[in-house]
């Protein structure tokens, strides 16, 4: 495997965010590579961290990453979904950051079948125990269900009709690659690359990736029960890379700070905070970033 690094976005604004100006239990629980992680450890000498990451190839970068902060630092593979329910001691949570979706780790691992630029199989899965691929859901599902997929998870206007394409091509041997699928939508959306617009198959690939990984279900209620692990004024950041995800968080966070019978948390970002010019001509991959912040009252 290639091996590419991630570099980690909205760093600064996370550690200003989390920053509550007491030491104490940090919690990543979307550790990548370890790049936020490694930052938090840094800024904060007197405090520790609970990362954790689906991704076994992942995981293994950052305990090299993290390895000079041992004894500071304790990492599991597990979902983030998971955390408040693993069998962990809990010590005063201080804040929890999540930043969702992939990294360019995985991104730019051609066998990891993210890319939409490189040959490799469609297989999309952060977590490689999970039994569904991608190739899995375009060989499985049905013409109406893809096309649901498409129109929710990836908002292609050619839905229907790209559903409709993957049933015949997937009749023969034709849709095995990344290459393949990029093909058939470059096909289907009759696509002209032009300045300034988005390529249909970012949207069909991000469409898939959300359905393998199932990467929507279960963040409104992980941000509800992670709360009873925080100690009070503690913060929660989450960083998204779409409308779809950052809609959850903004909505559920408003829940939580506007609950009818007693607020829960203080929304501490009324819009959401984006990276500046530098951090955006420096990685391409930060544009569409959003960070949220939320302290537990
Ligand atoms: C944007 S990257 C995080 C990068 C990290 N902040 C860094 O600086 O290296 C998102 C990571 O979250 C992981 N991930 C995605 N869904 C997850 C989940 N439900 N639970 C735990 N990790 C998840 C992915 O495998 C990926 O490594």
């Amino acid at each position: 495997m290639n091996t590419p690094t991630h570099v980690p976005v909205l760093v600064q604004e996370v550690l200003r965010g989390l920053d509550a100006g007491v030491p104490g239990v940090y919690i990543d629980g979307t550790l990548g590579t370890g790049g936020h992680a490694a930052a938090l450890l840094e800024a904060h000498p007197r405090s520790s961290l609970i990362g954790l990451e689906v991704d076994e190839l992942s995981l293994e970068r950052a305990l090299t990453r993290l390895a000079a902060f041992e004894g500071r630092v304790s990492l599991y593979q597990s979902d983030y979904r998971n955390l408040p329910d693993l069998d962990i001691p809990w010590p005063d949570v201080r804040g929890v950051v999540l930043d969702l979706g992939l990294s360019s780790f995985q991104l730019d691992a051609p066998e990891r079948g993210f890319s939409f630029n490189s040959e490799g199989p469609l297989d999309m899965r952060f977590d490689l125990r999970n039994k569904t691929t991608a190739h899995k859901i375009l060989h499985k599902h049905s013409e109406a269900r893809l096309a649901q997929i498409f129109r929710e998870f990836g908002e292609l206007r050619q839905a229907r009709l790209l559903a409709r394409r993957v049933i015949s091509a997937r009749k023969g041997d034709g849709l095995q690659t990344t290459t393949q699928l990029r093909r058939l939508v470059e096909e289907v959306c009759r696509w002209r690359p032009q300045k300034g617009k988005v390529h249909p198959a970012a949207k069909v690939f991000q469409a898939l990736r959300i359905e393998v990984n199932n990467e929507l279900d279960g963040l409104d209620g992980f941000l509800e029960r992670v709360l009873r692990l925080l100690a009070p004024r503690a913060r929660m950041a989450v960083i998204t890379f779409h409308s779809l995800e950052d809609r959850i968080v903004k909505r559920t966070f408003l829940r939580l700070a506007g609950g009818e019978e007693k607020s829960l948390v203080r929304i501490l970002t009324k819009k959401p905070v984006t990276p500046s010019a530098d951090e955006r001509a420096a990685n391409s991959r930060s544009h569409s970033a959003k960070l949220r912040i939320a302290e537990k009252i």
